[in-house]
């Protein structure tokens, strides 16, 4: 049985520069086929057309892995698409990053060595088969795309000569053993948008509003102007003037540059996208600017939504669909941190941080099972991850604790809410090395105290706005996370019956070495919200009330959060187990600068990566590093479903066999409810005030062959499937 593996790669024969390439192949056939498939990959990203008719959805595909390593090839059924005789043709982006690093050189990538693999298997009705694959029988030509770069955008000119035919060189040296069927979902089209508003600046630009942060790109009608350039630029925000700005953008272009034929037509980009909200028009005439001749077209991986929450007050309930779209904008085949600068990369702290919320509302089994593959792919040999998956980066740093802890925090998830053990299996090692990297990098077994390189509670105001890293002891961050991770190890490991008891004895020697090192010090670094927040989330302390004090009372003495990164995701899961509830609802409803809701008054559509991305004012962090699209603090969608609404699947039963419904009801959101498609069938958990004092209904749903445990007020009830009512006297917070 023939496989892609016997096709050949092959690439252009001739220097096209910065010209995409198209190869093509004819193909008569004579005989009825019963089934034809095509299969395909690239080192690069690639687009086939069957007779003119686009293969497949998938979009920049061959998708995105440890590409020295590991690169998928797709499978799609043409049958339908053959005629007699036929002309299949397969475009080759630069794709986004073979080699290279896009990140700091991300100029000279466009001279790198792309190159497409494919085979056309027919099988005839009378039971004979064909194989056609890549070779030097191929033929070759310019594209009209002079120029795609992912972050640059793409240069299309329709008066190109795209006829002229080309050899194809067959490349000998390429292994092919690193090809694999698809494992992740398919990067889709899965929305469009339409302009809400032409808006014409102070500064005189042309620019349209898309009314959403968004990751994709805009399909727009090319005006029939034979020889006249048009160009789009994407940006996430407006300044506090109104005018265009693209400076946070860093060195990415963005821009769009088309050259009209002189005939109109609508055209999509190929093999690049952008994240943006507005778009500005350079170079149309007036009569060409109309809403109907301009689409954002939204891609993201295609994943299954299976979470919903709704309440009823505004602003919280605009910070969930925030959330939701930063989920959208940066689950691009993997998890990237943003989607608009130069970076747009596998950022494993982001990740991790956002796993619980992210496979609360899609099902990201499928997509985190890939990823999870390319993290151990990229693990180093001592076991340190890598800041970023894919690693491209490839910088003598690594294994920064609460960034590459994504080895152990998205399996825990991904089993939690699907229940799938075999992600425990396939990750078990990797998990393992991680943890005995930890524990060989501590002063004394125990800690994870001896490692150069941690990025701290990125972004945290607790050390002033230069200082990224936050103000907390970045080795106490690495030794709490030594002990959540390797908690949730050993976890894991006992499910699928590993004996777990070396893990079990470096626990309780981790717990006694940190309360020594960390706890009551005296030393403010190791009294920040974050460091508080780890000893009695990740259990750590044995004296709850202290560090719950002193959590309590520094929100309370500045009256606002001071997180990062590290300590946000939990902060208010911590002020709900110390019974602080209403702490919690406090700092959700503030509106004024830092919290949730302070970008949502000032109009995001989208997460931010800092709380203060847009100052008060309308200006700016710096632009060097601000996002609009970060979903890392978006974290708190798990706190929404799990403590607001009010569910959780139980460890010990998980994907939703056993669901831990712990609602806790707040007058100023009026109601709540959330839903979630779990894999054993729907769930539901409302409440709503009826306005009469304190009555308050409350309303579960539990699917067939689940149980549930209802905490509510102190009391425990127990549920089997149904839907149960109930209307109780609930003061709330
Ligand atoms: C990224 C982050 C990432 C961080 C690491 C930034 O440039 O955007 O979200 O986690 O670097 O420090």
């Amino acid at each position: 049985m023939k496989t892609i593996k016997d096709a050949s790669f092959i690439r252009q024969g001739a220097d096209f520069g910065n010209i995409r390439p198209v190869f093509k192949k004819v193909i008569w056939l004579d005989k009825p086929v019963r089934k034809a498939t095509l299969c395909c990959s690239a080192l690069g990203y690639y687009e086939a057309y069957l007779n003119s008719t686009r293969v497949g959805n998938f979009i920049f595909a061959p998708g995105w892995t440890s590409y020295g390593v590991r690169i998928q090839y797709q499978e799609y059924n043409v049958t339908e698409l053959l005629e007699e005789v036929n002309t299949l043709d397969i475009a080759l982006g630069n794709g986004r990053r073979y080699h290279g690093n896009p990140h700091e050189h991300y100029e000279s990538i466009t001279d790198r060595e792309d190159a497409l693999i494919a085979a056309l298997f027919i099988e005839y009705e009378d039971g004979t088969n064909d194989f056609i694959p890549t070779d030097s029988s191929w033929k070759c030509s310019k594209s009209n795309i002079l120029y795609s770069h992912v972050y640059n955008g793409e240069t299309v000119d329709f008066n190109a000569n795209t006829d002229e035919e080309f050899p194809v060189k067959v490349l000998e040296d390429i292994n092919k053993d690193i090809l694999i069927p698809t494992e992740g979902e398919e990067v889709r089209e899965m929305a469009r948008l339409g302009v809400v508003e032409i808006i014409k600046t102070p500064k005189g630009e042309t620019v349209l509003d898309f009314g959403q942060n968004l990751t994709g790109y805009v399909e727009w009608k090319v005006p029939a102007k034979k020889g006249r350039e048009f160009k789009l630029y994407h940006a996430e925000v407006l300044d506090k003037d109104g005018n265009f700005y693209i400076d946070n953008m860093r060195s990415a272009k963005v821009e769009i540059k088309v050259i009209s034929d002189g005939n109109e037509r609508f055209y999509k980009p190929h093999f690049t996208y952008q994240g943006f909200r507005y778009v500005k028009l350079v170079g149309f005439d007036s009569e060409d600017v109309s809403t109907d001749n301009f689409s954002a077209v939204v891609v993201f991986s295609n994943m299954k939504r299976i979470g919903y929450f709704a309440c009823g007050h505004d602003l919280v309930q605009q910070l969930y669909e925030n959330i939701v779209w930063g989920q959208r904008g940066n689950f691009l085949d993997i998890p990237t941190d943003c989607n608009q600068r130069d970076e747009r990369l596998g950022w494993t702290g982001d990740a991790q941080v956002f796993a619980r919320t992210a496979s609360t509302t899609y099902r990201t089994k499928k997509f985190f099972k890939k990823w999870m593959h390319d993290v151990a792919a990229d693990q180093r040999a001592n076991g340190a991850v890598t800041d970023v998956v894919p690693d491209l980066h490839n910088w003598e740093s690594y294994g920064s604790s609460a960034w590459a802890d994504v080895a152990v925090v998205v399996p825990y998830w991904v089993y939690r809410c699907y229940g799938d053990t075999e992600n425990i299996r396939d990750q078990f090692e990797s998990m393992k090395k991680w943890i005995l990297f930890m524990e060989a990098n501590g002063t004394r077994r125990g800690l994870f105290d001896n490692h150069e390189h941690h990025f701290g509670d990125w972004l945290s105001l607790d050390a002033g706005n230069e200082a990224t890293g936050g103000f907390t002891d970045k080795n106490l961050i690495g030794s709490a996370y030594l002990i959540y991770s390797n908690r949730l190890f050993i976890e894991m490991g006992k499910v699928i019956g590993e004996d777990m008891s070396y893990f079990e004895e470096l626990y309780d020697l981790s717990i006694k070495e940190y309360r020594q090192k960390y706890l009551n010090t005296g030393k403010k670094e190791h009294e920040t919200q974050t460091a508080n927040v780890l000893a009695i989330y990740f259990d750590i302390t044995d004296n709850v009330e202290r560090e719950a004090e002193r959590l309590v009372r520094d929100i309370e003495d500045c009256g606002h959060l001071k997180t990062g990164f590290v300590g946000t995701p939990y902060l208010l899961h911590t002020l709900t187990k110390i019974g602080r509830a209403d702490l919690a609802y406090k700092l959700l409803l503030k509106e004024t600068f830092p919290s949730w809701l302070f970008p949502v008054t000032k109009g995001a559509t989208t997460m931010w990566e800092r709380w203060d991305g847009m100052k008060e004012d309308g200006s700016f962090a710096t632009p060097e590093m601000n996002s609009f699209n970060h979903y890392a603090y978006g974290s708190v969608g798990d706190w929404l479903y799990t403590t607001v609404a009010g569910i959780d699947s139980d460890f010990s039963a998980p994907g939703y066999k056993h669901i831990v419904f712990r609602p806790l009801p707040c007058k100023s959101l009026g109601y709540a409810k959330a839903r979630i498609l779990s894999d054993n069938g729907e769930i539901i958990s409302s409440w709503e005030y009826t306005g009469k004092g304190d009555e308050c209904k409350f309303r579960f749903t539990i699917p067939t062959g689940s149980t549930a445990t209802l905490y509510l007020d102190d009391e425990e009830y127990e549920f089997k499937s149904g839907t149960y009512e109930t209307v109780f006297e609930y003061k709330g917070y």
